[in-house]
């Protein structure tokens, strides 16, 4: 498969550093891709995303009116583009696209879908809503974008623990580190059909063996390596 011939249009209202990771990952030396970054674009001149690209030397657009499907499909047009990846973004893609798109536009969210989600649960508020709820256990979940906010069918899920004494920003940050990895790498196999929507199911072709996960970033919920083992118990003491 050649690199990069998968066009991708990546949106985003913020910092953008899952954009970020997705670029690291498309740089890493003798990688060969999928997917390649053809387009950033965001409804706000001010999105660190925008800044992030051109120092990539990526195409960037600001979205006059984010909720004009015709202009935004004009847009994607513009730069041939393939697929599109949602990186922070938090407006609702126009279902003019999400038709034109079937799936091909993904979404990074901050917990474990269906949890958690929906209109009006972006950044803080999914953390410090986990954190009120009590659950023990959150994470990353990729999924397939539809016309209603974080509904779509799941791609991926890394479950992130909620440790004793977490507030909002530190869960965030935790689960920002698996975001990082998790996303590039579902955003790849998408692009390279590894993982694709067949009407309203996710099919996955057998995973290659992949990058190894460092047991930090596993986040004690990884088996103990010597003895393939999980300690029940330790999910009793997060
Ligand atoms: C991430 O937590 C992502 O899950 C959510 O918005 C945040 C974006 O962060 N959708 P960044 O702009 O990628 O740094």
């Amino acid at each position: 498969m050649t690199s990069g011939h998968i066009r991708i249009a990546v949106l985003a209202s913020g910092g953008g550093s899952n954009l970020q990771a997705i670029l690291d990952h498309a740089a890493v030396p003798g990688a060969v891709r999928a997917g390649q970054v053809a387009l950033v674009a965001s409804g706000s001149t001010s999105a660190g995303a925008l800044e992030r690209a051109r120092a990539s030397d990526v195409a960037t657009a600001v979205l006059d009116d984010p909720a004009d499907g015709q202009a935004m499909s004009r847009l994607l047009d513009a730069h041939a583009i393939d697929m599109v990846v949602l990186a922070g973004y938090l407006r609702l893609v126009p279902p003019q696209v999400v038709r034109r798109f079937p799936g091909r536009i993904l979404n990074v969210h901050p917990a474990l879908l269906p949890s958690f989600g929906g209109h009006g649960m972006y950044g803080r508020r999914v953390h410090e809503a986990v954190i009120r709820s009590g659950a023990r256990v959150s994470g990353v979940t990729v999924h397939f974008v539809d016309e209603e906010y974080d509904r779509g069918p799941v791609v991926a899920q890394w479950p992130v623990p909620v440790l004793r004494g977490d507030d909002a920003g530190s869960l965030a940050a935790r689960v920002l580190r698996a975001e990082h990895m998790l996303y590039p790498r579902a955003v790849e196999a998408v692009a390279a059909g590894r993982i694709r929507l067949e009407g309203d199911r996710v099919l996955r072709d057998p995973l290659a063996a992949g990058d190894a996960v460092p047991v930090d970033v596993a986040f004690g919920l990884a088996a103990d390596p010597a003895t393939a083992a999980v300690d029940v118990d330790r999910f009793l003491d997060l």
